[in-house]
């Protein structure tokens, strides 16, 4: 709120994931480099196994300095985009941890200055000058983690942070520790998927030998990780649970990514266990592609879950992902939420849904895009759904067609009772008006029922963290807003749902 908006067609949370993701993953091969590297050539100085330090050697051009370089780069790239996506966030995350940002930065310098001394320095310095360089970026690159760790955890799980606000409490926050041995894990895992290439250029009478070594530290950070994800989930307080775990969660879509990302660490324990240990011949570049798909998957799944785990919050009761703060919800109900998002409201028009959009504009669009990721329109229901329904034909598909664009909102209904109270398909052909009636009436009791969820985030006691899985969409934030801006956002949003959109809103700015 109050920030200007940047309207993107694919939606911003895609874009911050579009540069995020490469940074996260390259930055966890930076870490994991750092280690497993500095472990390598420990033990090849100690054991004098020139083979083992030329796999160290060989690794290092990748690992430590193309993705120290990287992820520095890509790193300044999220700071760019989130500070454009999710202004209020940033904000947020900056007066929190200012200290915590400047002692990252500080590392930051010390990891990628000791990745250039380290990788030019092979054979030209002493071996124990260099393994200090080694384990000095090792250290660096680690404490980097330790401390981001800290912000990430937080957003998820701001433990007595919301009752004491002390930075300490934030910090060290009930999921901390899992997500710090998870994470170490992952680093280990990666890293060791990618030495397995350079391994395989050793002399041959050393690769298995070599291979297998890598082996054991793949496993060791499968186990690690697996470990650390437990204890994360067990961090959790029910209230998360409920949107991703049990019988019935809330977000089925989240379950799904939980399922996946536990198969696919299985999956990669098990051809590490086959392809590096059992029969090291096995391991060629493309078994090796095969299991860090497989480490990255898993990597990819736990992100994703983390992420989505925090809806409806950026920061989990305290500030909603649209740069709402739980604290504000009684002042922006009265005052309107275009006077406080100023910025959106510029353009309010004498169309009421044109005051609409710039409503959903500040209030919604952090989560849904018109037409592409998160559709709002494929969100609201359309005639064309409702004779779906109706019809179904072929048989089957109006059951379908029930489940996919009706069940979100109508989560207690079955299709048969449904269809019980839809005309029949002729008749909606023949009266589509009647439809869209019932949707425009659907879609403003919808809101009614979003607006009425700030009643309860109101009463919540906001000390601890807030369960939102009583809530009618727990995922997310209450509808803020004056009575007429509810109308408007209506009148909106009913246009979308007919396919008459109103002039401009396909355009991304003003
Ligand atoms: C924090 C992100 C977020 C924000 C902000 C958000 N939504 Fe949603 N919305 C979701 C998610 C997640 C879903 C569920 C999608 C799914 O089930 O896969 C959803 C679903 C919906 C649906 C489908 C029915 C339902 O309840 O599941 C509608 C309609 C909807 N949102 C409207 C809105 C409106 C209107 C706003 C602004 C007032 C808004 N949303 C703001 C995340 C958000
Ligand atoms: C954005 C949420 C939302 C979606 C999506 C939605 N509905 Fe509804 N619908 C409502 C709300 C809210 C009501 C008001 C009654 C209530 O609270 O259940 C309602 C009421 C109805 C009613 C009137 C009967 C009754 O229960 O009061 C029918 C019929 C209906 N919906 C059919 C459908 C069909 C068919 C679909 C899928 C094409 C659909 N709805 C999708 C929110 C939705």
């Amino acid at each position: 709120m109050g920030y200007p908006i940047w309207d993107l067609a694919i939606g911003g949370s895609l874009l911050m994931a579009l540069v995020a993701i490469p940074h996260v993953i390259v930055s966890h091969f930076a870490i994991g480099g750092g280690l497993l590297i500095a472990l390598t050539e420990t033990l090849a100085v100690k054991r004098g196994d020139p083979e083992l330090r030329g796999l160290a050697k060989r690794s290092s051009l990748m690992l430590i300095l193309v993705s120290t370089v990287f992820g520095a780069i890509s790193g300044v790239g999220i700071w760019v985009v989130a500070g454009l996506v999710s202004p209020g966030a940033i904000s947020a995350l900056i007066h929190t941890y200012v200290w915590g940002w400047a002692i990252e930065w500080v590392f930051f310098v010390l990891e990628i200055v000791a990745a250039l001394v380290y990788y030019t320095t092979w054979d030209k310095i002493s071996k124990g000058a260099h393994l200090l360089v080694g384990w000095l970026y090792f250290v660096a690159a680690y404490l980097s983690l330790v401390i981001i760790n800290g912000i990430i955890t937080f957003m998820l799980t701001p433990g007595r942070w919301l009752e004491t606000g002390a930075f300490w409490d934030g910090f060290f926050n009930p999921t901390y520790w899992p997500s710090l041995a998870l994470r170490t894990g992952l680093c280990l895992m990666m890293a060791a998927a990618f030495m397995v290439f350079p391994a395989m250029r050793a002399a041959a009478a050393h690769r298995v030998r070599l291979v297998r070594y890598l082996g054991w530290w793949f496993a060791a950070g499968a186990l690690v990780s697996y470990a650390g994800y437990r204890w994360w989930e067990a961090a959790l307080p029910d209230s998360v649970h409920a949107l991703f775990r049990g019988a019935t969660p809330k977000l089925a879509t989240l379950a799904a990514t939980r399922h996946f990302a536990l198969w696919s660490l299985a999956t990669a324990l098990a051809l590490a266990v086959i392809i590096l240990l059992l029969r090291p011949r096995l391991a060629r570049p493309v078994t090796a592609a095969v299991l860090a798909v497989a480490a990255f998957a898993f990597f990819g799944g736990y992100e994703r879950l983390r992420e989505g785990v925090r809806k409806p919050f950026l920061i989990h009761s305290h500030m909603f992902s649209n740069g709402l703060r739980v604290a504000e919800i009684a002042d922006v109900n009265q005052r309107g939420v275009l006077a406080a998002a100023g910025w959106a409201g510029q353009a309010a028009a004498a169309d009421p849904a044109d005051t609409g959009r710039q409503v959903f504009r500040a209030q919604c669009a952090s989560c849904h895009t018109l037409d592409g990721y998160q559709s709002i329109r494929k969100a609201l229901p359309s005639v064309a759904d409702a004779l779906a329904v109706a019809a179904d034909d072929p048989a089957g598909s109006g059951a379908r067609a029930y489940r996919e664009q009706c069940t979100a909102c109508h989560p207690d209904v079955s299709y048969q009772d449904m269809k019980g109270m839809l005309p029949s398909a002729d008749e909606i052909r023949g009266d589509p008006g009647m439809i869209r009636d019932l949707n425009q009436g659907m879609i403003a009791a919808a809101v009614v029922k979003l607006r009425a969820m700030g009643e309860v985030y109101l009463a919540a006691d906001r000390t601890t963290m807030i369960d939102t899985s009583p809530l009618h969409s727990p995922y997310m934030p209450p509808l803020v807003g004056t009575e007429e801006e509810a109308e408007a956002l209506v009148a909106y949003l009913a246009s979308l749902a007919d396919g008459r959109e109103p002039r401009m809103a396909m355009k991304g700015g003003e």
